[in-house]
């Protein structure tokens, strides 16, 4: 019986994989899409969220468009720079016929909750504006979220976007706080995990070449590929968001430690850092699951050999 899924997501390229990773994989079963501002605006994630599912042929897959700003503190930047100014590496992939969901996010997400016979999981790889509001709305639904799987922080590798801070945590750190210190099942794979889990070029090419989706997918990537050489001195892509989709879809991918974490949400340098108390094994029930352990390789080779099955299922 394949898991309850939902991806809370700002498309964004490295979320365009994560989708695409998702619907390539029988042990989940993606029953919804909500989408937050983040890399580029609430309006362009959304559409790009859309059109990342009509690519796989998954119109039917229900995108509720959340939050257009982040709780208290308006996001600083957006991240045009790193995914293009419309959010897909300047790669315009063909409307979908589907039109938004009508509900507000925060909605969708209750009514899935609340009716799955299932426990569902849900991943959240955007800022976590939507499920901080989730947890203030409707607590009783977020109670029924059986696993979440943050991408975003940072325990012992300082920051992406500033020297401190990882950019979900930091586009809405106070929403980061809420979530992070709530008593959710939560596993956090910050850039600790993601960091070293590079996607190269070879990789690449094998899914480029297995069809016309794969090679889409690497079109988009494109862009990605290019920044990561500037940003982090990579030749390839950094896999932040399919790495957190990859632990929605095999619990137990990475080594996890229950600590417990907290936000900066001061106004100076270090806000949006993720503070982790490394010292000791948290009991708290507010601690979290912080990925500590990868076998990168492993992951890359299963985001890649996943990818390029898209191509082979009929559509
Ligand atoms: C995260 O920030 C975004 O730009 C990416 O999509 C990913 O979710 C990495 O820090
Ligand atoms: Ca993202």
């Amino acid at each position: 019986m394949p898991t309850p899924l939902a991806i809370d997501t700002d498309p964004g390229i490295d979320d365009a994989l994560a989708i695409l990773l998702a619907l390539a994989s029988p042990e989940v079963d993606l029953k919804l899409v909500t989408t937050v501002h983040g890399n580029v605006d609430l309006a362009r994630t959304t559409e790009n969220a859309l059109r990342v599912l009509h690519l796989a042929g998954r119109s039917d897959v229900p995108v509720a468009a959340g939050a257009h700003d982040s709780l208290v503190h308006p996001q600083p930047e957006r991240a045009g720079h790193v995914h293009g100014t419309a959010g897909l590496g300047g790669v315009e992939l063909p409307p979908s016929p589907a039109a938004v969901d009508p509900r507000p996010a925060v909605v969708a997400l209750t009514e899935l909750l609340t009716a799955s016979p299932e426990p569902v999981t849900i991943v959240a790889i955007g800022p976590l504006t939507n499920i901080a509001l989730l947890l203030r709305v409707h607590p009783a639904a977020a109670a029924r979220i059986g696993r979440l799987v943050i991408m975003g922080g940072s325990a012992a590798r300082g920051g992406n976007v500033t020297a401190a801070a990882e950019f979900n945590v930091w586009a809405d750190a106070e929403a980061a706080q809420a979530v992070l210190t709530s008593t959710l099942p939560t596993v956090l794979v910050g850039l600790d995990v993601t960091l070293p889990t590079v996607l190269d070029e070879d990789g690449i090419a094998r899914f480029a070449a297995a069809g016309p989706i794969g090679a889409r997918a690497a079109a988009i990537l494109q862009q990605y590929v290019d920044h990561a050489r500037t940003a982090y001195g990579t030749t390839g892509v950094v896999v932040h968001d399919a790495l957190a989709v990859t632990e929605a879809i095999l619990p137990g991918t990475l080594g996890t430690v229950r600590r417990d974490v907290v936000v900066d949400t001061g106004l100076g340098f270090g806000r949006g850092q993720t503070l982790v108390d490394r010292r000791t094994v948290s009991t708290a029930p507010t601690a979290v699951e912080v990925a500590e352990h990868v076998d990168s390789a492993a992951a890359v080779e299963f985001l890649v050999s996943r990818l390029a099955s898209l191509d082979a299922r009929p559509v």
